[in-house]
């Protein structure tokens, strides 16, 4: 269906020509085609299918919601540049969910949905004040208010950036009445709830300091290192989370956390030292690498 904005217009032969090209460009630059096709389908009325099958290619016009030129501007964008498509598109798929994002917050990863799906499984019923610390899109809050209709969420970001994407995100989806967004460092600007929160979800920065440097251009020259960074180990913010849940975790609340691969032992260490959890589990992601580690309050 033709949008109010599709103001501009290329002819499906001209189109098609420049999409047989950037295919083969992009597989040279280790881009992959569907990130083209993704590209295509924001700016203008073109399907997936269509461009897949070469329809395409026999349409006398193809609508467009921006100059064809800016559409050229954005594919050097990100083969040069090397800027995720998900920056220049302004959204990501995640969950079920159309996010909104910009380079103020990290694009959330398919992995983190997981931190969602343990939670539906243990807690089918869950209700009372469930914390996303460093909520950056805001993608875990709006997750646990979608899934859990009796919950209340708390967002908190050190980033007053981060939490307008986040913000704008919960209202977008109709969820801003259940969750509440706090600018701070982490359990700083949430000290009326101590004592009173049924679990804290987190995907802190965990990336050792001098790692960073050395990711990806789209990762490093894009994504905010204060999303990335958590410091000579990596362990620096995890150490925070460890240290103060339990003055705000009521007794059996829920501890469950995103960390890089590797850092499982570290992180149980961290808890049974701290001697107020129980029930210490590292749980795999879908690739099979410790990914996440969850335990309850004492
Ligand atoms: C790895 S990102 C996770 C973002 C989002 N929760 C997700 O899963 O896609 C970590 C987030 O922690 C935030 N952050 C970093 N340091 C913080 C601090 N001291 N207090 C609160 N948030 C912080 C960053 O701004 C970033 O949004």
């Amino acid at each position: 269906m033709l949008k109010d904005n599709y103001n501009w217009q290329v002819t499906g032969i001209e189109l098609w020509a420049w999409y047989q090209s950037v295919v083969g460009e992009a597989a040279a630059a280790g881009i992959v085609r569907r990130e083209v096709d993704w590209l295509l389908q924001a700016v203008s009325d073109i399907d997936r299918l269509s461009l897949q099958l070469g329809d395409v290619s026999r349409r006398d016009r193809v609508f467009l919601d921006r100059p064809w030129s800016e559409i050229l501007d954005l594919w050097q964008q990100r083969l040069v540049q090397r800027q995720p498509m998900q920056y220049l598109v302004g959204s990501t798929p995640w969950r079920d969910f159309d996010l909104q994002v910009s380079e103020a917050v990290l694009i959330p990863r398919p992995e983190t949905e997981l931190l969602i799906d343990l939670a539906i499984d243990r807690f089918p019923n869950a209700s009372g004040n469930w914390l996303d610390l460093g909520t950056g899109s805001g993608a875990i809050a709006l997750g646990l208010a979608r899934a859990f209709p009796k919950v209340q969420v708390h967002g908190v970001d050190f980033s007053a950036e981060a939490l307008v994407v986040a913000r704008s995100n919960a209202e977008r989806h109709g969820l801003s009445d259940r969750i509440q967004f706090y600018q701070g460092s982490w359990w700083q600007p949430i000290g009326h709830l101590e004592g009173q929160c049924q679990a804290m979800i987190s995907n802190p920065p965990y990336i050792p300091t001098a790692t960073v440097l050395g990711l990806a251009p789209e990762v490093v020259n894009h994504e905010p290192h204060l999303a990335l960074d958590g410091g000579v180990d990596g362990l620096r913010d995890i150490r925070v989370l460890v240290n103060d849940a339990p003055d705000f975790l009521v007794p059996g609340g829920w501890w469950a956390i995103e960390m890089m691969a590797g850092q499982g032992s570290s992180v149980v260490e961290l808890l049974k030292k701290r001697g107020a959890y129980r029930d210490i589990q590292i749980v795999d992601d879908w690739a099979g690498f410790d990914r996440f580690v969850v335990a309850t309050r004492v």
